[in-house]
């Protein structure tokens, strides 16, 4: 069976599209035909099919505004992927209140910023796709994480509220754990023997390795809402 997705017609909106798993989706949206806009504070270079707005998802007004705009120039919303975070490594013991509400801001209230910005689209059109990360760490926590994991796991809680809410407008809200990837999120969280950590114990993926999961889940064969769906572990590279 070929792993093929028909975007046309979708206008899919990718917060943190400027790099990493978002960026890789962005492009690939573009590719299957369909319009990719990416809200992000470091947009990154042009490509071809993606629209790229400079956008802190912390700042509500923002957010709505950018997504109104994307609704003017584009039409109607289809799709969301809510991928915007920030994960900073520090212990609690040393964690000051600005750097505690930071990702905040950005991991959880610019998540519920994003879905607030979509839905009215979505409800009106009886049809939308909201996908939301969470992360390993929401289950396992790590040393100096915990900002970032506590943020993760409120992701799983939150998607099936909203989903329960949106059910009878028949927008679907669902999330991926999207396993350990490389990018430069993960990189700079990461330094030195710690990747190899997680190449002996769950091998680490490319964020094209999250491609598939991601249009699956915007597409309208992932009948399932307030679900997760979990990539647990990369093949190794050849
Ligand atoms: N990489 C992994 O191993 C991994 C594992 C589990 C979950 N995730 C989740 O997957 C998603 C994508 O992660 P990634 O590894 O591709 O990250 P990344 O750091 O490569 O990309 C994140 C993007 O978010 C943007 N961003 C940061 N703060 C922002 C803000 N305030 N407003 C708008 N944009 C902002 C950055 O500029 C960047 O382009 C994240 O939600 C992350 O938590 C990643």
């Amino acid at each position: 069976m070929r792993a093929t997705f028909d975007a046309t017609g979708d206008v899919v909106v990718v917060t943190g599209g400027g790099a990493g798993i978002g960026a890789a989706l962005a492009s690939a949206v573009a590719q299957a035909g369909g319009t990719a806009v990416v809200l992000d504070v470091a947009p990154g270079p042009a490509r071809d099919g993606v629209d790229a707005v400079e956008v802190d998802v912390a700042d509500r007004d923002a957010v709505l505004a950018a997504v109104g705009d994307v609704v003017e120039r584009h039409g109607a919303v289809t799709g969301l992927v809510a991928g915007a975070a920030v994960q900073p490594r520090t212990a609690v013991a040393d964690m000051d209140p600005e750097e505690w509400h930071r990702v905040r801001a950005v991991n959880l209230d610019g998540v519920v910023w994003a879905c607030q910005a979509v839905l009215p689209s979505m409800i009106a059109r009886r049809d939308g796709s909201i996908v939301l990360f969470s992360s390993g760490l929401a289950h396992m926590g790590r040393a100096e994480a915990s900002a970032y994991a506590a943020t993760k796991g409120a992701m799983v809680p939150f998607a099936k509220s909203l989903a329960a809410e949106v059910l009878d407008h028949r927008v679907r809200v669902n999330v991926l754990f999207p396993g350990v990837v490389d990018t430069d999120q993960f990189r700079r969280a990461n330094p030195g023997s710690e990747r190899e950590h997680w190449l002996r114990s769950t091998g680490i993926g490319t964020p094209d390795d999250v491609v598939g999961p991601l249009l699956y889940l915007l597409s309208g064969a992932a009948t399932m809402t307030g679900s997760t769906l979990s990539r647990d572990r990369a093949f190794p590279k050849e």
